[in-house]
């Protein structure tokens, strides 16, 4: 069994993938954003790669089903109905739609894996059912991949931690001694270490995090840290997120 963690998609090829189920974690915001519109009732996600490629996708869906969402520089892009704040997914906006997202690095990241057999959308907010997730692959396919959608092609604390947390949910008993990890899963390890449980203060240490409460985006930071409060499993299959609802 092995857990690899990779700080960014940059390095991630198709082949890689191919056939694999892998995780992809962009915590502040694409991928709790994601977890929040299917939670509120998204009939889906599909991720694009750019603000044109959503604007391509959207363009052959129907008008009246259709929500098209993204940032650029953490700002909504002109002419689209959302942002990427968490906050704005609400039931009645999302509620049986279809969300085009184009985000700069968690909708890329997702595309830069969609010849993989499913990703597993991850984040705080939906962290008990992931895991749990993850466990299935482990035992199904004795390895997982956790990518982390990272900032620009380079690292960022926030994924970074998340995949820590994870990884260390998955470890079984008898630890590293068990189960095969690259140099990037002991890294994550150390940094869930360091942090613990808190969330929120990885989130607010992290770069992105303080840029966001720059924004005035401190709610999101907030939000994105509440473990477990949108219990729902995003599965990217077919170029679709779609969301699951755990069995108990
Ligand atoms: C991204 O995909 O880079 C982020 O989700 C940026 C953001 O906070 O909107």
């Amino acid at each position: 069994m092995r857990i690899d963690v990779v700080f960014s998609p940059a390095g991630v090829s198709a082949a890689d993938v191919q056939g694999k189920s892998v995780e992809v974690i962009d915590v502040l915001r694409a991928s709790t954003t994601i977890a929040v519109a299917l939670a509120n009732g998204a009939k889906a996600v599909l991720p694009a790669a750019s603000t044109e490629e959503a604007l391509r996708i959207a363009q052959n869906l129907e008008k009246g089903d259709t929500v098209l969402a993204g940032e650029r520089k953490a700002q909504r892009v002109p002419g689209f109905a959302l942002g990427n704040s968490p906050a704005e997914f609400t039931a009645e906006v999302v509620h049986g739609k279809t969300v085009v997202l184009a985000t700069t690095n968690g909708t890329v990241a997702l595309v830069a894996v969609q010849g993989a057999k499913q990703a597993i959308v991850a984040s705080a907010v939906n962290f008990g059912v992931v895991v749990e997730k993850c466990r299935e692959v482990l035992l199904e396919e004795d390895g997982l991949m956790i990518v982390c959608a990272g900032s620009e092609r380079q690292f960022a604390l926030e994924d970074a931690f998340a995949a820590g947390r994870i990884a260390k949910a998955l470890m079984p008993e008898g630890g590293l001694r068990k189960v095969a990890v690259n140099d990037g899963a002991l890294a994550a390890l150390e940094i869930a270490r360091h942090y613990g449980e808190r969330w929120l203060r990885a989130f607010r240490a992290s770069t992105h995090g303080q840029e966001l409460a720059e924004l005035g985006y401190r709610e999101d930071v907030r939000l994105a840290a509440q473990e477990d409060s949108h219990p729902i499993l995003p599965l990217y299959t077919d170029r679709r997120i779609t969301g699951h609802r755990p069995a108990h």
